[in-house]
């Protein structure tokens, strides 16, 4: 217990201090509004394998080192975020560097905040930002109303039909939404990594709200899932509470995570390509 407190006390400082953060307004003019619309009526199953067979069977990768992805997010803004305003590759070193304090020992960790969300550079290949970011859920399965806009499902082709799944499954037997997740999941699956499976695991389930903030699935998740939840939290803490507009000075932290890289990625990686 003693071991958990440093834990404990940040989750409670954190949960105090940031309540007003995801709050998703009913307001059709707001691009947030927009997007999950957009992403609840077309996110179908077989959008899903469709956007998987086209990226992960082209033959097609753009190569590029970490921080060459990472620049490549120098101005991109998530709109489905109603809490950043600021360019994304900043939010990757807020992550970051939240991870390192939160867990000092864990290098892995620090360097799954660097990278969560380097998958956000599907906006090079043209995909519809509803097809990039926003919390994820499962697709082929009846959509949970924890997810917020639940109401734009009932405009998605797939509502009201059964699950697909076997119950506890796992969720790596299921498929997600399309996105930014799912997609880094892959590349870095494909890659000779030396990451270990949670590190797996927290860059592809991170979005995955209705499960590591609701609760729900349940009877989509395995042991294992139930057994990572603690993991998710812990990134979560790191990846929404580090929003801030706060100056960081890139040149003191870059040697620690060039030896981060360096110890657990292959570069350049390879990053699919959509086919036709
Ligand atoms: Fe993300
Ligand atoms: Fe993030």
């Amino acid at each position: 217990m003693k071991k958990l407190m440093p834990f404990l006390t940040v989750f409670c400082a954190l949960n105090g201090q940031k309540s007003d953060l995801r709050t998703y307004e009913d307001d059709p003019s707001s691009k947030v509004y927009q997007c999950y619309r957009a992403m609840h009526t077309n996110q179908t199953l077989e959008y899903v394998l469709q956007q998987k067979k086209r990226f992960l069977e082209s033959g097609s990768y753009l190569l590029l080192t970490v921080h060459e992805a990472l620049e490549k997010l120098t101005g991109y803004i998530d709109e489905s975020d109603p809490d950043v305003s600021f360019s994304n590759h900043i939010h990757n070193y807020q992550t970051a560097q939240a991870c390192r304090k939160l867990l000092p020992d864990c290098d892995w960790f620090h360097l799954v905040g660097l990278i969560h969300d380097i998958g956000k550079l599907l906006y090079l290949f043209d995909l519809p930002t509803w097809a990039i970011v926003g919390d994820t859920f499962p697709v082929g399965h009846p959509f949970s109303p924890k997810c917020i806009y639940y109401d734009f499902f009932k405009n998605n082709p797939d509502f009201a039909k059964p699950s697909i799944y076997q119950k506890h499954c796992g969720f790596d037997n299921v498929h997600f939404s399309w996105g930014h997740d799912e997609y880094l999941y892959q590349v870095l699956k494909a890659s000779n990594t030396k990451l270990p499976k949670e590190a797996f695991y927290l860059i592809r389930y991170h979005s995955f709200y209705p499960f590591h903030r609701e609760y729900d699935y349940l009877d989509l998740a395995s042991d294992e899932d139930v057994a990572m939840l603690g993991y998710l939290k812990l990134f979560n803490a790191c990846d929404l509470y580090s929003k801030v507009d706060e100056i960081i000075d890139y040149a003191a932290i870059k040697e620690y995570y060039d030896a981060l890289i360096k110890k657990y990625l292959p570069e350049p990686l390879k990053f699919f390509r959509p086919g036709l």
